[in-house]
């Protein structure tokens, strides 16, 4: 309790830190990313710094819940994906982001191509926050159950390095 007080009063006032989670559809990798790092913020009591969103290269989805195996891999382990809606990347977000993260090396590539070269530092792979270090959310959507499980051990690991990368940078 404490602490949570002190972190509200630590950051009152400034800007928070904005994070946009890319995949290629925005109904499998990126909505689970969004939904993981989500709740860690929330346990972490910092909702009021830190911002989290998700969207797709592709236009395929948009308007669309995330896909309903990727809900339902994401509620055996408590996360609830229901309330998301796919959207496709807008050149604005990479004003509107601190943090652009691809969950693949071709979602990177576009990402890349999109990007204003005064942004390009906010593009990344969310896997460089990996305890193992950077490598490919593979894409799940063509495929079994056991994908999906891929999908989360992967992002709640690099959930837990980007919170203590963000935390460092809130200093809290
Ligand atoms: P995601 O998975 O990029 O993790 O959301 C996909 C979802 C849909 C398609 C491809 C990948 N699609 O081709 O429709």
């Amino acid at each position: 309790m404490r602490t949570t007080n002190r972190i509200k009063a630590t950051r009152a006032g400034a800007r928070p830190i904005r994070i946009l989670f890319v995949c290629l559809g925005n109904i499998c990798r990126s909505p689970t990313a969004e939904g993981v790092f989500a709740r860690h913020v929330r346990e972490a009591g910092l909702e009021e710094s830190i911002v989290v969103d998700s969207a797709g290269i592709g236009d395929y989805h948009i308007g669309e819940p995330p896909d309903p195996r990727a809900r339902a891999a994401a509620a055996q382990r408590g996360y609830d994906l229901s309330a998301l809606r796919a959207r496709q990347v807008d050149k604005k977000d990479f004003a509107d982001f601190d943090y652009v993260l691809a969950m693949d090396q071709e979602n990177l590539r576009a990402l890349g191509r999109w990007c204003p070269p005064e942004h390009s530092h906010k593009v990344k792979l969310f896997t460089e926050f990996c305890s193992t270090g950077p490598c490919p959310v593979p894409d799940p959507y063509v495929g079994g159950a056991r994908g999906f499980e891929l999908v989360l051990d992967l992002v709640e690991d690099a959930a837990q390095g980007l919170l203590r990368h963000v935390r460092r940078q809130l200093d809290v």
